[in-house]
């Protein structure tokens, strides 16, 4: 059998034929490897993955029990296709029909999902240079123009945003709280944008919105009724704590998740991550509060740090910090992947020069900080490092 690696010249040509001009410019996202593997190749003593913004917490205590108790028998079972028991948690929850919650295999699923559902050749989406890059890429896979705009300080620019949609805008994607800066539109910015942004749908990524504090953070989907083109995100992978399982969710007015039902895969979302996501949202025991102290903390102690040693760093809601290095974020991941930390490199963020760190655990944390330290005082007496 021919396998990608064996294709002959001749074959390749063929395939190169098929590929969309768009696909053939894009260029693939390249995950990282398994820890074992990258603690041989850094010679790391450890691994702290302070990349993805994860909690450190891990699942409320609820989650946990109901993966522990998972009936084996049922791995061969189809889970349900569309996630019916947790949309009617959902729909409990937050007050909402359940048809109008769909569940995708991670929100970034539910990401493709929305652009298959409104996107054609031609038209085009509006979003930030700096913030979660899987809008653009979605779009640019897709064939669709991704229309960036400069940040605002650091938060998404109401202005320049509404200035660049024109009649081909199907989507615009705000990111509030913004991965990676942390800054957010507030109530008052949020509706005066969404009086003036037209009959285009309006995503709200709200990955992050269990981790904020503020009082004048919005509840966007109470404005749903209002504005019905209104379509909130949210997943479980963050404060939840269930990244590995995948589950994230949209939800908006009924005809717009309609359509955009059309375009997702039927039984993308596992058993075992509806069931927990369930679990999760019925927790009791005070997880969301313990999770946002303990990135409070963090944020505090690592803020200071980092002031100690004269190092800028931006950080507002979320639960994660950016941080400028004196030299390229690259080579500042290398250096700190030997001594066991992984941090995201922003260069990939547009953000050259910075790293972004997650914030958890306080031991993780005072560790990091020691490392960071060294590190520093390392690069400013120009040395090398020392192994
Ligand atoms: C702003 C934002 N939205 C969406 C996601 C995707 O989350 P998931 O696909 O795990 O639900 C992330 C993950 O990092 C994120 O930062």
């Amino acid at each position: 059998m021919s396998t990608g690696q064996t294709l002959g010249r001749r074959d390749s040509h063929f395939v190169d034929g098929l590929i969309p001009d768009y696909v053939r410019q894009f260029q693939a996202y390249v995950p990282s490897k398994p820890d074992r593997q990258l603690m041989l190749e850094y010679g790391a003593p450890f691994l702290h993955r302070l990349n993805n913004n994860e909690n450190a917490l891990g699942a409320p205590p609820a989650a946990r029990q109901v993966i522990a108790d998972y009936p084996l028998k049922r791995l061969s079972i189809y889970p349900s296709g569309d996630a019916f028991d947790l949309r009617q948690a959902l729909a409990a929850r937050f007050d909402f029909d359940a048809d109008r919650f769909l569940v995708g295999n991670g929100s970034c699923e539910v990401i493709t999902s929305i652009i298959k559902a409104f996107c054609e050749r031609g038209d085009n989406i509006v979003t930030a240079d700096k913030t979660f890059a899987v809008y653009e890429w979605v779009a640019e896979f897709s064939g669709v123009e991704a229309r960036l705009v400069a940040l605002l300080g650091n938060a998404f620019d109401p202005e320049a945003m509404l200035a660049r949609i024109d009649r081909r805008t199907k989507i615009v994607f705000v990111c509030n709280p913004n991965n990676p800066t942390g800054g957010y539109w507030p109530t008052e910015v949020l509706v005066d944008f969404l009086e003036r942004a037209g009959e285009r749908i309006v995503v709200i990524d709200e990955a992050y919105c269990e981790f904020v504090e503020q009082s004048d953070y919005p509840d966007a989907m109470s404005l749903m009724e209002r504005f019905p083109n209104v379509v909130v995100f949210r997943t479980f992978s963050k404060m939840y704590a269930l990244a590995s399982l995948r589950v994230g969710y949209l939800v908006g007015s009924a005809p717009v998740v309609d359509a955009v039902r059309r375009t997702s895969t039927t039984y993308s979302v596992n058993s075992l991550g509806q069931i927990a996501a369930q679990a999760a949202l019925a927790d009791t025991t005070g997880h969301l509060d313990r999770s946002r102290a303990l990135v409070r903390e963090a944020r505090e102690f690592l803020g200071k740090a980092c002031g100690e040693i004269d190092l800028p760093v931006v950080s507002g809601e979320g639960n994660y910090i950016m941080i400028k290095v004196p030299i390229n974020d690259t080579l500042m991941y290398r250096r700190l992947m030997r001594r066991g930390f992984m941090v995201r490199s922003m260069t990939g963020f547009r953000f050259p020069g910075w790293i972004r760190v997650t914030l958890g655990d306080a031991a993780v944390m005072a560790a990091f900080a020691d490392v960071l330290r060294d590190e520093i005082a390392t690069l400013r007496r120009g040395a090398t490092p020392s192994r």
